[in-house]
């Protein structure tokens, strides 16, 4: 790994053997891209296009060279480039253009850190990180670029931080964490979309002339889009081909643009912000952006997960969660709802541990005035007419059964009807004489006020101090509006979204360090704030409200493309499923969680015996696998019919894999179907556990297992091969 400088042609190339990204100076004043890809050995001018005419445009001064052609590394508006800016800042001079110019580049040992935002760490790896410093002529702000290099994972990690060194306030309304020029040709956009119990859909479409773009308005990163896009070529499958792709560490609102020119080249963007954004900073102030994962792989969509997996899992996660198995749990909410009473949490407790589970949550309603949505938020007390005792009894008497116990909390929330509201109502988001919105009968507290986030801190290390408490489940169910604080002057309230998801971070980092051995489980709804940043707080997240097992396939399949399976919430729930109503097998409905974060959410006393047999049978295998499985690298397999999923993990040390294999509906042409595995090691000879069989790693990579026939509708199959 290194970042060589090149005097000759004026260039600096990051690379860590695998990966390549290249910049060089133009007249020792502008920076522009010149690759980002397979690792080169060297740069000599290569693959530059013949200079652009852009007839009527603005040239550089008399070389024939157009502004509105180069490939800028960070590029502005308002000087002759007319695509997509990465930055757009009005200083005293109020017009919003900017002539950034190149001042510096070194490079640094130690990764630089950020004091609120969720950046990813060198860890036990090593990485080097390349500063380049600018200046912007027409604000006089100074712009710090940072790249950096992993070693053995293929990811650019970068951030941008700007520091208004003049007298008067600079605006910022837009500053990308990440610009990437890519040469013209024909590339595919993929994005996850989606909406409630219904998140992670893949979209796939031609780029063509013009800006496509995602984002999000909804206060949080939001179940509409993912902070994430990738460039892929036409051809690209799972398995194979080039795909450049990004990650945005950001929680709250953002957008990202891909705009394709007359000429084919492409401009790829994405940042903080929706088109309100708006920051005024001070003089003396600095603003930085959250931090953007940039990856190519030539390996196809598993190749870009793997290398967002593994800088997830090696850079970012939680260090104390690091490769730990996660404990299966039970959650009390498809089961009991709002309706908690000792009496049940006792049964269902004593169940789950018979069966092997290890830790029981306490989901909503344990502070409820009624069975409802409609009160208590906000003073955390719990309803001892339900729980008599408080919590303390409810987590002895399961800590008393010999399972952890964990408890879920909304805290940016507040009801109408609450003590706290009744005597801090100027602490929600709020208009001056507009009356707020209610959204599930919740409004959201103002994160960006100090006061607010201390109060908050306090009913945490309330609960937490007790040492009682193993685990959080930290829901947030209110998508942000009326986003105005009755703590800040006129000119700073387009700042709220993002000083909200600062104040967040600020009590999401002090309280998981003061508890590191609490597990934290991130959730909005399911998966409506399921993003990078809240992972590095969260080291495993609730993935939908849909606990389905066929939508939940297509779900964990989209969210697979970015985040490694161990973070994903999967459980085996109630059937008739309470969101679809449909029946699923038992075995289904394990198949499909099993390579992921595994959990029960089941009436456990309405279960027939042979189901509960089958249950402890189900976790006493997922506790034997579980080691290797919470390392290992998983696949999505390419499928026939739409709905169908195949799915292997195969371990790190390629000795073991265990395919899954889920079909929708029977289908007599499915019968023909073939598994091919992924990721074995092609020299060795495998065992098929089942039917003892013994296959070489590669003829089950080019020729695969024919897969049974199976008369049924929704059916899973799993194929546990062992290297012999
Ligand atoms: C939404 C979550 O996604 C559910 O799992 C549950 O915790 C409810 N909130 C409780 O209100």
């Amino acid at each position: 790994m290194s970042i060589i400088f090149d005097e000759k042609h004026n260039t600096v190339h990051l690379t860590n053997g695998h990966i390549s990204y290249i910049m060089q100076l133009m007249d020792g004043k502008y920076l522009l891209h010149r690759y980002f890809g397979s690792a080169l050995r060297s740069w000599n001018n290569t693959g530059v296009p013949r200079p652009a005419k852009r007839s009527y445009t603005t040239e550089y001064g008399d070389s024939q060279i157009y502004f509105d052609a180069l490939p800028w590394e960070y590029p502005t508006r308002g000087r002759g480039d007319y695509r997509l800016p990465a930055m757009t800042v009005a200083g005293a001079v109020g017009a919003p253009i900017s002539e950034l110019i190149f001042c510096s580049w070194r490079v640094l040992d130690k990764k630089p850190e950020s004091i609120v935002l969720p950046m990813t760490f060198t860890g036990t790896g090593k990485s080097e990180t390349l500063v380049v410093e600018c200046t912007d002529e027409v604000s006089g702000a100074e712009l710090t670029l940072y790249y950096t290099i992993f070693d053995g994972v293929d990811i650019i990690a970068r951030q941008q931080r700007i520091v208004n060194t003049g007298s008067t306030p600079i605006h910022i309304t837009n500053l990308q964490s990440v610009s990437l020029s890519v040469p013209a040709g024909d590339y595919d956009l993929l994005t996850l979309y989606g909406c409630h119990a219904q998140e992670a859909n893949i979209s796939r479409v031609p780029l063509h002339q013009g800006v496509q773009s995602i984002g999000s308005s909804y206060g949080s990163s939001s179940p509409r889009h993912q902070p994430f896009w990738a460039l892929l070529n036409p051809n690209t499958t799972e398995i194979s081909g080039q795909v450049y792709g990004c990650l945005l560490l950001y929680s709250g609102n953002f957008a990202a643009a891909v705009e394709q020119d007359s000429f084919g080249a492409v401009r790829a963007q994405m940042g903080l912000g929706d088109s309100s954004f708006c920051w005024m900073l001070e003089p003396g102030e600095t603003f930085e952006t959250p931090e953007a994962l940039l990856t190519y792989s030539s390996q196809g969509l598993n190749g870009m997960s793997h290398n967002f997996h593994n800088v997830l899992r090696n850079h970012l996660l939680p260090t104390r969660w690091r490769g730990v198995p996660r404990p299966i749990l039970l959650n009390s909410w498809e089961a009991m709802y709002y309706e908690v009473s000792l009496s049940k949490i006792e049964i269902q407790a004593r169940l789950a541990k018979e069966l092997g589970i290890e830790l029981f949550v306490l989901d909503d309603g344990w502070f409820r005035k009624g069975n409802d949505s409609r009160s208590s938020m906000g003073n955390w007390e719990c309803n001892v007419s339900k729980l008599p005792g408080g919590i303390e009894a409810v987590a002895d008497l399961v800590h008393g059964m010999g399972l952890q116990f964990g408890l879920w909390f909304e805290p940016e929330a507040i009801s109408r009807d609450s003590q706290l509201f009744r005597t801090h109502p100027d602490w929600i988001l709020q208009l001056p004489q507009v009356s707020p919105r209610e959204g599930r009968h919740e409004y959201l507290l103002d994160l960006g006020r100090d006061e607010v986030c201390d109060y908050l801190l306090q009913v945490l290390h309330r609960y937490l101090g007790t040492g009682k408490i193993d685990y959080i489940k930290w829901d947030m169910n209110r998508p942000m509006t009326d986003a105005a604080s009755n703590a800040l002057s006129p000119e700073h309230q387009a700042e709220v979204p993002h000083r909200y998801i600062l104040g967040l971070y600020t009590i999401l980092r002090q309280i998981t360090a003061a508890y590191p051995h609490v597990l934290f489980e991130g959730c909005s709804s399911g998966g409506a704030r399921l993003d990078a940043g809240m992972l590095a707080y969260f080291a495993q997240n609730w993935t939908s409200d849909n606990t389905d097992a066929k939508e939940r396939a297509a779900i964990q399949s989209g969210f697979s493309l970015i985040y490694p399976p161990e973070v994903l919430g999967a459980h085996v729930s109630i059937i008739p499923n309470h969101q679809t109503g449909r029946i699923t097998p038992l075995d289904t409905r394990f198949d499909v969680a099993r390579l992921f974060n595994l959990g029960y959410e089941l009436d456990l006393t309405r279960c027939t015996d042979e189901e509960r047999e089958a249950i402890a049978r189900q976790i006493e295998t997922a506790k034997f696998d579980r080691d290797w499985l919470q390392k290992g690298i998983f696949y999505r397999h390419p499928v026939i019919r739409p709905g169908d999923r195949m799915w292997s993990m195969v371990s790190a040390d390629q000795n073991r894999c265990i395919a899954v294999i889920f079909r929708t509906l029977y289908d007599p042409l499915g019968e023909q179907a073939v598994f091919r595995f992924c990721g074995l090691n092609p020299t060795r000879n495998y065992r098929d556990m089942e039917t003892g069989a013994v296959y070489g790693g590669d003829e089950l990579m080019a020729l695969g297992l024919t897969l049974p026939p199976r008369k049924q509708d929704f059916t899973t199959q799993c194929i546990f091969i062992q290297a012999e």
